[in-house]
């Protein structure tokens, strides 16, 4: 694969765009993340402006960097710089994101591997309370070596599906792993339905207490719709170079949109009423996901069976997104710094997993070093998520809405004039203006400016 455009790879039909998109979207942003930030947010009010931050400013924003990525065939940092030389800061920017965000990514990704591994060896289920689980997971996390290996699995697993290429590993486990996803989130979340005393959790989650609303909801909010859809660091960008030229852009984004946020929302339903009705604290952070499955399904019969399709799922979620980081990076180092695909996904993996390794030991033996009050792993998230995303998104909203030729932008989203985009108008005033004002209010109210 050579970084011309005549033998760059493309992914197949019309359904392999929205699958691999899909599939860097719908990660453990949706089913780790998403519950444990709503849970610290007070719940519904927080889902309702979520949901606002998805249509109004990461639909447009996704539809900017399929644009993007699709015109040139470039990688994120070449898009930028082909498009205008002075805006490749905006590539920069993305490719350390998606570097920094492996950093945790990949951590907690091991951790649901190990807990793939100990479902299906039935350690899981010998415990029972709450509080037993609690304290396993500590036990775990904390542990120096062994959240690394199960980690270092993970990146493995990444590495070789990264190396097969574009067409052969992403396209193709993308194709067999959503599908295996949606179904089995789809049967947890009817189960959890029928669960007694579930009906608290729903009222948390659907009922709105704008009482809890503060600014910072807002600026977590928008850096948890951004990290959930994959935007802001040019992953979609990069996605899209590989997109044929047929390819309807803006039904591809909606597509991505809905099926994310549709995750996301499946995984609140399975998670808030099991968290209620084993009486656990909706805001207890990162742990809440490790903490309340297992001890739902050791109440239930078959329950090594439950746990092990849970992390199976959680484990298969995030393989799709840490490999659309991964290629974010590989495909940079190759294309820019003109070394092989090989030798580019090797770089990109060893250094990954050195600043996992990192992250992972800030949890436990180095938890006394702290940046700004934070360990590493969370100083990470708290980055990436909540100011490289959305700094990422501002300029991109206003690079494609000011900077870039529109005819490039039309051309992309009508397949050269094939097909009719009728809210054009809507997206472009969108895109101009509200999206950098509101971006950038939300930015100087947390700096406390009003
Ligand atoms: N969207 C992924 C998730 O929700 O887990 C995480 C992610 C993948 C963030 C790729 C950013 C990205 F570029």
């Amino acid at each position: 694969m050579q970084n011309n455009s005549q033998s760059r790879a493309t992914l197949g039909g019309k359904l392999s765009a929205v699958l691999v998109a899909a599939g860097s979207s719908v990660g453990l942003g949706n089913i780790w993340r998403f519950p444990y930030v709503a849970g610290d947010n007070g719940g519904g009010a927080f889902l309702i402006i979520y949901i606002l931050c998805v249509i109004l400013l990461g639909l447009p924003l996704m539809l900017s960097e399929f644009s993007i990525g699709r015109a040139t065939r470039l990688n994120a940092v070449g898009a930028f710089r082909s498009l205008n030389r002075r805006w490749s800061f905006l590539g920069y920017n993305g490719i350390l994101a998606a570097f920094l965000i492996l950093g945790f990514y990949f951590v907690v990704a091991g951790w649901t591997a190990e807990y793939l591994v100990h479902s299906i060896t039935g350690d899981l289920a010998q415990l029972s309370s709450p509080e037993e689980y609690k304290s396993v997971f500590d036990n775990f996390i904390t542990n120096p070596w062994r959240p690394i290996l199960y980690t270092a699995l993970f990146v493995l697993a990444t590495h070789i599906i990264i190396a097969l290429g574009v067409q052969k590993g992403i396209e193709r486990s993308a194709k067999l792993l959503m599908p295996l996803l949606f179904l089995i989130l789809i049967i947890l979340s009817i189960h959890s339905l029928l669960m007694s005393g579930g009906t608290e959790g729903l009222k948390f989650f659907f009922t709105p207490d704008f009482s809890k609303v503060t600014p910072s909801t807002v600026l977590v909010a928008l850096g948890q719709a951004f990290f959930s859809l994959s935007i802001g660091l040019g992953t979609m960008v990069t996605y899209a170079s590989y997109f044929k030229p047929d390819t309807n852009l803006y039904n591809t984004a909606l597509n991505v949109t809905i099926l994310d946020t549709s995750v996301a929302i499946l995984a609140g339903v399975m998670i808030f009423p099991a968290v209620f009705s084993v009486g656990i604290e909706p805001s207890s952070g990162p742990s809440l996901v490790f903490i309340t499955l297992p001890s739902i399904f050791n109440g239930l019969p078959l329950s090594m069976v439950w746990s092990t399709i849970f992390f199976l799922l959680l484990v298969i979620a995030a393989l799709t997104s840490t490999i659309s980081l991964h290629e974010v990076i590989t495909a940079y180092l190759h294309e820019e710094w003109h070394v092989s695909r090989k030798t580019a996904a090797w770089l990109t993996t060893l250094s990954t997993m050195v600043l996992a390794s990192f992250a992972s030991l800030s949890l436990g033996v180095w938890n006394e070093m702290k940046i700004c009050g934070l360990s590493l792993f969370d100083a990470l998230d708290y980055l990436t998520a909540n100011i490289m995303l959305p700094v990422g998104g501002m300029f991109t909203c206003f690079f494609a809405g000011w900077k870039l030729d529109q005819q490039v932008l039309k051309a992309q989203i009508t397949n050269n004039g094939a097909i009719k985009f009728r809210i054009y108008k809507l997206f472009r005033v969108l895109l101009r203006y509200f999206c950098p004002i509101v971006l950038l209010l939300v930015f100087l109210d947390n700096l406390g400016l009003f």
